[in-house]
């Protein structure tokens, strides 16, 4: 499923030097697209020998990189931003003089500096003759190169190029796939693999054929955890109301306009889901009577009945299985602590989400957010206020490592 593959949506940068190995790295890139990883080749001139850059570039769908500047018209391949766009570096093949030159810190192409400027956790996968690969000066840059943090992909032993046998082939491009697979499914990350039903936005209640009862949610927070948890390998059930923004691609999108029908859709998939991440903002009424005309002007004032709506969160919550998990949110605009507790309890929750309306840069249609996670468990988290989608990783990483914790 492509949803639980680590690789989803990760950026991984190939580093590609020059080597008979170099002919296997179109099926490394072909791996690494099919399972949602966007992947980006730098190649040496040398490897240009061995394995085209348009193959490589049909294959990971973006341009084959190996210059600084693109022929004559002045733009420049900013080595940095390569460097710091990348989430895993992964060079294949890795010839003893690109080993050495990394050991010491020689920058004398593109793929050179971009390994220089990266932050991100640095793959090599030798590729050489069995006596450049046993030869001292090799094991001495490798072992530089595993000091400094670089993951070594041992090579495997086998027929060579040069018609010797022994250790010095590349590791084929599925066992390079599954060693950085297992890089990238750390055994703490909670929601990996986990399904997330995640609501959002608000619910508009119809009074006539043209009017409804609404609110000013945007939906922005809800989709900015739905595409978190994405990014984290959960599957997400995304079910949401009156939105300005458009919701994940890789989500399984539902919508749902009125509290009835979002409570419909919700019930439908909660018992197939691990976790409930209620940020939709639900309507606590809608009009006892939907008038089927649109109700002309008269009089000078207007009632309107209003009837509850049911509450979603509490009824759900109420039939969950014991490990299922419930998160809530809870807009106040005073007493607010002791409100969200309420609720906490009230609703039955793990935790409660608390967004504070009183920092202008938090609420519904700004990109900011301000929360604080009150847990069931008595711990509580302050998350000050940023960018929706930075707020929405910081909570999970929180929480995820609150439920990693055994729980009371
Ligand atoms: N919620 C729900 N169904 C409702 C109302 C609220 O599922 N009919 C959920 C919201 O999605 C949120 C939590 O309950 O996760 C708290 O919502 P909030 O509007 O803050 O509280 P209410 O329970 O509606 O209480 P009040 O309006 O009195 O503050």
């Amino acid at each position: 499923m492509l949803r639980k593959s680590p690789f989803n949506r990760k950026k991984i940068l190939i580093g590609v030097t020059g080597g008979i190995a170099a002919y296997k790295i179109p099926q490394l890139v072909r791996i690494l697209k099919k399972e949602g990883a966007e992947v980006q080749v730098v190649l040496t001139e040398s490897a240009k020998i061995f394995v085209t850059p348009q193959t490589l570039a049909v294959l990971s769908e973006r341009p084959a990189l190996s210059q600084f500047f693109k022929s004559d018209q002045g733009e420049w391949n900013n080595h940095v931003h390569l460097g710091l766009w990348a989430d895993l570096i992964i060079i294949a093949p890795a010839g003893a003089n690109t080993l050495a030159k990394i050991a010491h810190g020689i920058c004398d192409n593109l793929l050179m500096s971009v390994i220089l400027s990266a932050r991100c956790p640095v793959f090599v996968a030798p590729a050489m003759d069995l006596d450049m690969w046993t030869h001292p000066s090799t094991q001495a840059n490798i072992e530089t190169l595993i000091e400094r943090g670089v993951t070594l992909i041992d090579p495997e032993e086998g027929s060579l190029a040069s018609g010797l046998e022994g250790k010095g082939r590349m590791a084929e491009p599925e066992n390079i796939a599954k060693t950085l697979a297992n890089h990238l499914t750390p055994a703490h990350n909670y929601f990996f693999g986990k399904r997330v039903l995640v609501t959002a936005g608000g619910t508009q209640e119809p009074i006539d054929p043209v009017r409804f009862i609404g609110n000013h949610s945007s939906g922005k927070m809800g989709f900015a955890i739905a595409e978190q948890l994405l990014s984290l390998g959960a599957e997400v059930e995304l079910v949401y109301g009156s939105v300005s923004v458009t919701p994940p691609k890789e989500s399984n999108n539902h919508q749902a306009l009125t509290a009835k029908a979002m409570q419909q859709t919700c019930e439908q998939l909660f018992p197939q889901c691990d976790i409930l991440i209620m940020a939709a903002a639900v309507a606590d009424y809608h009009p006892t009577e939907l008038a089927s005309e649109k109700i002309k002007k008269s009089d000078n004032t207007l009632t309107l009945t209003l009837e509850k709506n049911p509450d979603i969160l509490k009824t759900l919550s109420a039939s969950r299985k014991p490990n299922q998990v419930c998160i809530g949110f809870a807009l106040e605009t005073e007493q607010e602590e002791l409100h969200a507790q309420q609720k906490l309890q009230k609703k039955n929750l793990d935790c409660i989400v608390l967004n504070t309306l009183k920092n202008p840069q938090a609420g519904f249609a700004v990109d900011t957010n301000e929360v604080t996670l009150y847990c069931r468990d008595g711990q509580q988290f302050h998350i000050p206020a940023n960018q929706k989608n930075q707020v929405a990783a910081t909570m999970l990483q929180i929480l995820g490592e609150w439920l990693n914790k055994p729980q009371s």
